[in-house]
């Protein structure tokens, strides 16, 4: 077996066959949902749905794994950390591997029955919508080898992979659609998702790779006010109120802290990041610069 072939099974070594802290540390993040459920098996067994719970479980992990993956283009910006990169297709591969345990326990839950399942599947709409998400996580996990890139070509091979953003809308709709309550959970994720998705929109537009503190700060505020915004309009829409209503509530803090305010929460944490990021930058490039004269 050649050196290559060898590292690219041995997950936790990097391209050129060293051992990786950050593969390893990126493994045991992706196994720590499974290694979660193990410990909790008993609970989950003596509960009433003990694979409805799984399900839920395996759906919640691969969105929050998809997000993970989303979001190695900014942190390796605001973390000054290239490298970050090296484990973008393991976290792609593992969000797949979780909405095939998704996929594989809602079967089971259908008993197994194939006709039932396609049954189910064809005739509700949030599950035609998680379907077609998992069908275009399906395709995007197939065509992430190194040998698959190369037959693609890296322009059609990217093209196809900006279908993540459609695949993760579809992804959010399936989770709202199958929430019965309380959506301050999903609405939480979609301000997450709305912010990896500005943050490349407002690079693009500004023509750089690397967003200012100061582009984070506003990027931070406006995805929070249109988590807000969004929130009040599903509540509107839901309740029959006015959605001005529902935003006098947000500085009520008795029924929990609001979406949007996590959400800015979460954007202010990039922002301090990037401010400590950039002076350690800026101090050590002086000292270089002092070093030389
Ligand atoms: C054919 C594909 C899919 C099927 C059949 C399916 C099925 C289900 C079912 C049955 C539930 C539980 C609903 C309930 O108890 O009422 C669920 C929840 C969920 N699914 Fe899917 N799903 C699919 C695709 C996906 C995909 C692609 C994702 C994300 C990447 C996803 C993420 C979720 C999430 C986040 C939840 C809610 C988890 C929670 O309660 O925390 N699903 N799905």
């Amino acid at each position: 077996m050649s050196e290559s072939t060898k590292s690219s099974w041995q997950l936790w070594r990097d391209r050129r066959g060293h051992l990786s802290a950050l593969r390893i540390a990126t493994l045991a993040l992706l196994l720590a949902p499974f290694a979660k459920a193990a410990f909790e098996a008993s609970e989950i067994a003596h509960g009433a749905r003990p694979l409805n719970e799984l399900i839920h479980r395996a759906g919640f992990w691969a969105l929050v794994f998809l997000g993970v993956t989303l979001a190695i283009t900014p942190f390796r910006r605001v973390l000054r950390y290239g490298n970050l990169v090296d484990i973008r297709r393991m976290l792609g591969v593992g969000t797949f591997c979780y909405i095939a345990a998704h996929l594989s326990l809602f079967f089971a839950d259908q008993s197994y029955d194939l006709g039932k399942f396609i049954h189910e599947i064809t005739h509700r709409v949030y599950l035609i919508v998680g379907a077609i998400a998992w069908i275009g996580l399906a395709a995007l996990a197939v065509t992430s080898t190194d040998g698959m890139v190369r037959r693609l070509g890296g322009l059609r091979w990217r093209r196809l992979h900006q279908a993540i953003y459609a695949i993760a809308l579809l992804a959010l709709i399936h989770y709202f659609q199958q929430t019965k309550a309380d959506v301050t959970v999903p609405t939480f994720a979609a301000g997450l998702f709305l912010w990896l998705i500005a943050y490349r929109v407002l690079a693009w537009w500004q023509g750089t790779s690397e967003l200012s503190t100061l582009s984070l700060l506003a990027l931070a505020v406006a995805v929070s006010i249109v988590t807000f915004a969004g929130e009040a309009i599903g509540i509107a829409i839901a309740f029959h109120v006015s959605p001005l209503r529902v935003l006098e509530t947000i500085f009520n803090f008795d029924a929990g802290i609001r979406p949007g305010w996590q959400v800015l929460a979460a954007g202010l944490l990039v922002v301090a990041i990037d401010a400590v990021m950039s002076r350690l930058r800026n101090r050590s490039v002086r000292q270089r610069t002092v070093a030389a004269e």
